[in-house]
């Protein structure tokens, strides 16, 4: 088990895929994340839709830097680099990661698209992308992910970074104010080393 997460490095990350680029979220994003934040679209299988001000909060602490502590989000927006009908450097997307157990090498992420582009492929490139590299990078032995049973663009992209369904929590999800099974995915660094 390790304790070698270099929070400065980290910080500065950029992961290049051949459409995107995920760069640390930044003041010049602030807009953009927050319409995503607000948005009942994008939000009703993650949580309430906030109210502006603790929306506006909750963009600020994924711009502050990254602590490397347990819990605490690593945020990258998810930028067009080569993608038809999209600026370069338009905003797409978030993905997230964060240490849920340090002391046991344990992450976890999550990942949300705009609704103008969901259903191109990029929620699969952006977490694959990332996925790789918090593995390249990091000491990380295993990382989770979480989604809602009803979410099925969200547990396909489990399954395709090559993730395995490890439990059903039942009854402890809200989506859309309705009651469901939560999913839970997981995949260890020997398996992502199995198939990269
Ligand atoms: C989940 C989300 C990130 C998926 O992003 P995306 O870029 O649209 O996904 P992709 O285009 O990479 O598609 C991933 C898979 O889902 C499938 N899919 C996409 N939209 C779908 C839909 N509406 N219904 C069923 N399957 C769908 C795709 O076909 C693909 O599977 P396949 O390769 O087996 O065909 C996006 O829908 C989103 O942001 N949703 C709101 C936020 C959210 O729920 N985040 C996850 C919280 S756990």
């Amino acid at each position: 088990m390790s304790q070698n997460y270099d929070s400065q490095r980290l910080n500065q990350l950029e992961i290049k895929t051949p459409r995107l680029l995920l760069r640390r979220i930044n003041d010049a994003d602030f807009e953009a994340q927050l319409e995503q934040e607000r948005d009942p679209r994008i939000m009703r299988f993650i949580r309430e839709v906030p109210s502006l001000a603790h929306a506006q909060e909750r963009v600020r602490g994924f711009i502050a830097p990254w602590s490397g502590k347990d819990m605490d989000w690593l945020c990258f927006t998810i930028a067009a680099v080569d993608l038809d009908g999209f600026a370069v450097g338009a905003v797409l997307g978030a993905m997230v990661f964060r240490l849920t157990e340090q002391r046991l090498d344990i992450g976890e992420f999550g990942y949300r698209v705009n609704v103008a582009c969901q259903g191109k492929g990029i929620g699969y490139e952006a977490s694959q992308a990332l996925v790789d590299a918090v593995f390249r990078e990091t000491p990380l032995h295993k990382i989770v992910a979480k989604c809602v049973a009803s979410n099925v663009p969200s547990w396909r992209i489990m399954e395709k970074v090559g993730m395995q369904r490890e439990g059903v929590l039942r009854d402890e999800a809200d989506a859309d104010g309705k009651r469901e099974d939560l999913l839970v995915y997981g995949l260890l660094r020997r398996e992502w080393e199995q198939t990269r």
